[in-house]
């Protein structure tokens, strides 16, 4: 059995940080990742990272445009906490090595973002998150802790309500792991691949929200599911806001600049729900394009001239080139909306602190909650940083103290006997047809528009498939990378998630933030000024709620 004080599972930007902290701490640290570390889907993010620096801008206006843009629903003192640990975070990113865009003056390049009083989005081109990550893991040094890598988390042991450690398999042998640990931090990334649309890599799965829940963490606001308003038809990669930001347009198929109409003020630099919600209108009400890959709007960046586009959005124009045929100095960009990001996770406290002792998450698998229910483009690579390092603390201080893990001999057998089982088998459930027909039904019924008919349906078909899945069968019998098991593990993971965003969707009878219900359109503070906490129950998620924290903004209509 393996055994280390402090184990992070996940190594994107989150994972890196908290580990990097815990190994400062002094602590015995491991690294699981299912994916080579520069390889994490942090790297896929592009247009920025948000830090009220300089003398135009200030924390208190990173603060308001974070309360308005989660729709109140973001609790106040964690928005405060994260916007002044901005700046200082930025500057010791590049201090670890990061290399920003620069101004003509030389200090740091900010852009527009949507939903911000002020560009203030720092970056690096349109490869921010890569370069991010570069810098970081260069920092963390391979030699301070041990990593664990092509290894995929598969349950969490807990005992007296705290964490002893887990189970994982590595892909590269087919064999199982014991891991004993007195702290882990869950840095597992999004969830997106519940979506058939999505800007996710197929790596984002949600396993550690699913291991989280499994043991009996909350999630928390699970029903806020962010898409972004710019995906690349039909595959879906992200055209950075960066893009608007930099002052793209995005015109319908009359050649409008039809943000006018639904954000007067910022036309296209809206926050994310706003601008997503007015492309699928102009869709539906026939005033978008249609092609193969159905309705879409144009974003162009003709107007702003070869040298900025191809200087400023470089990965933009390749994928363009490669993905869509189309080049974006010359021609306009098809896009349309996918799922981004969900601002729910496995609820924290600003350290990182789950409802179990010994459990941490950080990054988009957490929701602390700062994003509440919508999230400004920009505030996720600096969540990443801000609270992956919380945790890291938080666990490293937790794990000085604790006794030593707990793993019994059963532990393995029990994590592991349902996948023998579904090897196993010799007729069953294909989990890749699974798993597709739930992205079909998380698209088709609990997407950007929602109503109680839609999400009723979407939700019997999640049952039904859940129900399906426990049939599941796993053909392949290699040990070496034996992708259908995983996609067996991953797709089981995702089933249980997605019950939970359409229970949570449907017991929320109000309109906020990306969580939009045409039967009820608006937003209700008196009965739903609160977080849904999801519990997992016999017969599927339990929901409870619990209050927002405030401060200093009293909830206002949010205009933009
Ligand atoms: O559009 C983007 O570059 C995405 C940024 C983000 O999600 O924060």
């Amino acid at each position: 059995m393996l055994q280390h004080e402090v184990v992070v599972v996940g190594a994107g930007l989150a994972g890196q940080r908290a580990a990097l902290a815990a190994v400062e701490a002094g602590r015995d640290v491991a690294i699981v990742s299912k994916l080579h570390p520069l390889r994490s889907h942090s790297g896929a993010a592009q247009g920025g990272i948000n830090a009220a620096v300089g003398a135009e801008d200030s924390v208190d206006t990173h603060i308001y445009d974070t309360v308005k843009g989660s729709d109140y629903l973001g609790d106040q003192d964690a928005i405060e906490f994260f916007c002044r640990e901005a700046g200082p975070t930025v500057i010791e990113m590049e201090h670890f090595g990061t290399i920003f865009s620069r101004g003509a003056d030389g200090s740091l390049a900010r852009r527009a973002f949507g939903g911000a009083g002020f560009p203030r989005t720092i970056y690096a081109a349109d490869r921010t998150g890569l370069a991010l990550l570069q810098g970081l893991w260069e920092r963390l040094g391979t030699e301070r802790f041990a990593l664990y890598e092509e290894t995929e988390l598969v349950r969490l042991v807990v005992r007296d309500g705290r964490v002893q450690g887990l189970i994982a398999l590595d892909r590269r042998r087919g064999e199982f792991e014991e891991i004993a640990a007195k702290a882990v931090v869950l840095a597992t990334g999004p969830a997106g691949r519940i979506y058939g649309r999505t800007t996710n890599a197929h790596s984002c799965t949600g396993d550690g929200l699913a291991a989280a829940y499994d043991v009996g963490a909350f999630l928390k606001d699970m029903e806020f599911v962010q898409f972004h308003p710019t995906a690349l038809l039909e595959s879906s990669i992200l055209i950075t806001e960066g893009a608007r930001g930099e002052g793209g347009y995005l015109k319908n198929a009359a050649g409008e600049r039809f943000m006018s109409k639904y954000a007067p003020h910022v036309v296209e630099l809206a926050s994310r729900d706003v601008v997503s919600r007015a492309i699928v209108t102009e869709v539906k009400e026939g005033r978008g394009l249609a092609g193969p890959y159905g309705g879409y709007v144009h974003l162009e960046l003709m107007h702003l001239g070869k040298e900025k586009v191809e200087s400023r959005l470089q990965e933009i124009c390749d994928y363009s080139r490669h993905f869509a045929g189309i080049d974006p100095v010359t021609q306009p960009i098809p896009v349309y909306p996918a799922q981004h990001y969900m601002m729910g996770g496995i609820g924290t406290n600003i350290r990182g602190e789950t409802n179990l002792a010994g459990l941490y998450a950080a990054g988009e698998a957490a929701c602390v909650s700062i994003h509440g229910a919508n999230r400004l483009g920009g505030n996720s690579l600096l969540e990443t940083l801000v609270f992956g390092k919380q945790a890291g603390i938080a666990a490293a201080a937790y794990a000085a103290a604790a006794p030593r893990p707990e793993m019994h001999a059963t532990d393995l057998e029990t994590a592991v006997a349902p996948l023998r089982a579904w090897s196993g088998r010799t007729e069953g459930e294909d989990p890749s047809a699974l798993r597709t027909e739930m992205q079909e039904t998380m698209d088709r019924y609990v997407g950007i528009y929602r109503n109680e008919a839609d999400l009723l349906e979407g939700l019997q078909r999640i049952r039904r498939l859940r129900e399906r899945f426990e049939r599941v069968r796993v053909v392949d019998r290699s040990t070496v990378y034996n992708l259908n098991l995983t996609d067996a593990i991953e797709t089981g993971n995702m089933l249980e998630l997605a019950e939970v965003i359409v229970v949570g969707a449907y017991a929320r009878l109000e309109s906020r933030g990306a969580h939009s219900r045409t039967d009820y359109p608006k937003r209700d503070d008196a009965r739903w000024m609160r977080h849904t906490m999801a519990a997992r129950g016999p017969e599927g998620p339990t929901l409870s709620y619990s209050p927002v924290a405030y401060t200093r903004w009293e909830p206002k209509e949010r205009v933009y």
